[in-house]
């Protein structure tokens, strides 16, 4: 079950799965996640929370025109690959539909590329380092 969630409940999975457990959750917030306008959606299974993402206004770079910006996107190990991400993306494309948003678009981790692919996202930027991230590739979806 997808349910709308407050930024405190992504921490401790962006912790274990975004950042390795080497950032504490309660270090894993960000500006943007109170921003107006910003949302955060969580996946449910039996009452836990095994799925995030997070999205908030924030133009391309180089497109002046309405987009979110996909940030936080995890599912739990043991609940990876049974469909879940897509899920939220797909849940989250809908609600945007309805905001007259133009994109959505993420830097994608260069590992997860193939994942937002499978969504018909683009690849629109030259590989590029996030430091202490990774390789990432900016990507988007028109709405
Ligand atoms: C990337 C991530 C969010 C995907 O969520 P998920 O629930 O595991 O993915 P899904 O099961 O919804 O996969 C959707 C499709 O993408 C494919 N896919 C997912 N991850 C993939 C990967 N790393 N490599 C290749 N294909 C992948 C699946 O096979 C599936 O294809 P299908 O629709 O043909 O069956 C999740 O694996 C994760 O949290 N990974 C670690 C953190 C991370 O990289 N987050 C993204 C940061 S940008």
């Amino acid at each position: 079950m997808i349910q709308e969630i407050s930024s405190e409940q992504t921490y401790p999975l962006r912790s274990e799965i975004l950042r390795w457990g080497q950032v504490p959750p309660e270090k894993c917030g960000n500006p943007e996640d109170i921003l107006d306008g910003s949302f955060h959606l969580g996946y449910f299974e039996n009452n836990k929370l095994v799925g995030i993402a997070s999205f908030h206004i924030e133009p391309m770079p180089d497109n002046p025109n309405k987009a979110y910006r996909l940030r936080g996107m995890a599912v739990a190990k043991s609940h990876q690959n049974k469909g879940i991400g897509k899920k939220l993306v797909q849940y989250a494309i809908e609600l945007l539909k309805n905001k007259n948003v133009e994109y959505l678009w993420c830097n994608a981790r260069t590992s997860a590329k193939y994942f937002y692919e499978k969504m018909n996202f683009e690849t629109f930027s030259e590989e590029f380092e996030i430091p202490n991230i990774g390789p990432h590739y900016r990507m988007r979806i028109k709405l």
